[in-house]
């Protein structure tokens, strides 16, 4: 009987302590196989009386019983944890594969912006802001444009619901009202009346009724203007022909001052540059066309006045030029609507990279 309780610990013991499947087929052999220790157990039934055999045979085989069920349940055990094992040895990454880091590009009108403020940084200039959304008295009568002007037509100019004090609001179909808006500042006014000169370029968003190849009713301009006592028309010349020359990275880049008309400058003039056609395709440098690109002239002395300055004191000059179209002549991109379709293709081809600030030193575009 002592056998039978011995044997049954020790085997039990050894399956629970089997440490991997070979290991536990080895536990049962010793047990059940032909020589194994209940095996042996069974052998001894012969030699017993009938009623001992009875009795004896039944615990063996309960004991066979209960070791067959302890290696059932410890190969299930050592069978997950094998499986575990080796499914994490031969772990399948999913993820994908390292890649360069993805990195964005500058749009080409944010990198014409940019190199405005180098060059005309550069040049003392700084930079202004005005509202999108403005009041007619800024976007058109400061700057001395008639009530009949056609610029103020319903089908040229987005008119927005008036103020509640009556004023009609507009989205300021150019940059000129910050012109005004500067002017009328009191301090820019102390710093003129101090003998200070005012220098600034206002880049931004304007907005006129106009959508073809060449015209989208959101587009970019950039204002300049310069007001002190002195500055004329050969600061003018001077300050535009250098622009244009290291915008276009042209050094002797020919330019063309028109006469020409705007309500806000007299005298007025726009300028051209020199370009050529060969085989359809536009070259800018010296040529035998030229590209029209801005509009300028000396302050009209009303709109010195409307602005709250003596025009007998003051004077200087502004210019306003379309920046999607200096961008799209000097980057040859040819059509204005692609700029606002938000194309990552078009904007991997056309984009700058964000980390090269333009410079006159170390370089404007690419
Ligand atoms: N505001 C004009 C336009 O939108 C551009 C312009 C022309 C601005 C001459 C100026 C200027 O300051 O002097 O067409």
């Amino acid at each position: 009987m002592s056998d039978l309780s011995t044997i049954r610990s020790e085997v039990l013991g050894a399956v629970e302590q089997a440490a991997d499947l070979a290991a536990l087929d080895a536990a049962r052999v010793a047990a059940l196989g032909k020589k194994g220790s209940v095996t042996g157990l069974m052998k001894t039934l012969g030699s017993l009386s009938p009623d001992e055999r009875r009795s004896f045979g039944a615990q063996v085989n309960q004991l066979k019983g209960e070791i067959e069920a302890a290696l059932e349940a410890r190969r299930n055990d050592l069978s997950a944890s094998a499986l575990n094992a080796r499914l994490a040895g031969e772990k399948v990454d999913v993820g994908l594969p390292p890649r360069p880091e993805s990195q964005g590009t500058l749009h080409p009108i944010g990198q014409v912006m940019d190199e405005l403020a180098a060059i005309f940084g550069e040049m003392g200039f700084t930079w202004a802001d005005g509202p999108d959304i403005e009041d007619d008295w800024h976007n058109f009568t400061a700057l001395n444009i008639p009530p009949d002007h056609p610029a103020r037509q319903m089908q040229d100019t987005f008119y927005l619901p008036k103020r509640a004090d009556g004023t009609p609001m507009v989205l300021r179909t150019h940059t000129s009202p910050v012109q005004a808006r500067t002017m009328l500042d009191k301090d820019v006014q102390k710093m003129l009346a101090d003998g200070g000169s005012l220098r600034i370029i206002v880049p931004g968003r304007t907005f006129r009724i106009d959508n073809d190849a060449t015209h989208t009713p959101m587009f970019h301009q950039v204002e300049g203007l310069v007001i002190d006592r002195t500055t004329h028309m050969g600061h003018l010349k001077g300050c535009l022909v250098d622009f244009c020359r290291a915008f276009f990275e042209v050094d002797d880049l020919p330019l063309r001052f028109r006469p020409s008309y705007f309500p806000f400058t007299e005298p007025s003039a726009e300028v051209d540059i020199g370009c050529s056609w060969k085989g359809g395709e536009l070259k800018i440098g010296a040529g035998d066309s030229w590209l029209e690109i801005l509009g300028s002239g000396m302050v009209h002395p009303n709109v010195i006045e409307n602005c709250g300055l003596d025009p007998t004191i003051y004077q200087g000059f502004a210019f306003g030029m379309g920046i999607d179209r200096i961008a799209m002549l000097k980057y040859g991109i040819p059509d204005l609507r692609s700029f606002f379709d938000a194309d990552l293709r078009w904007l991997r081809h056309y984009g700058f990279s964000a980390l090269e600030w333009p410079s006159l030193t170390g370089g404007l575009g690419r």
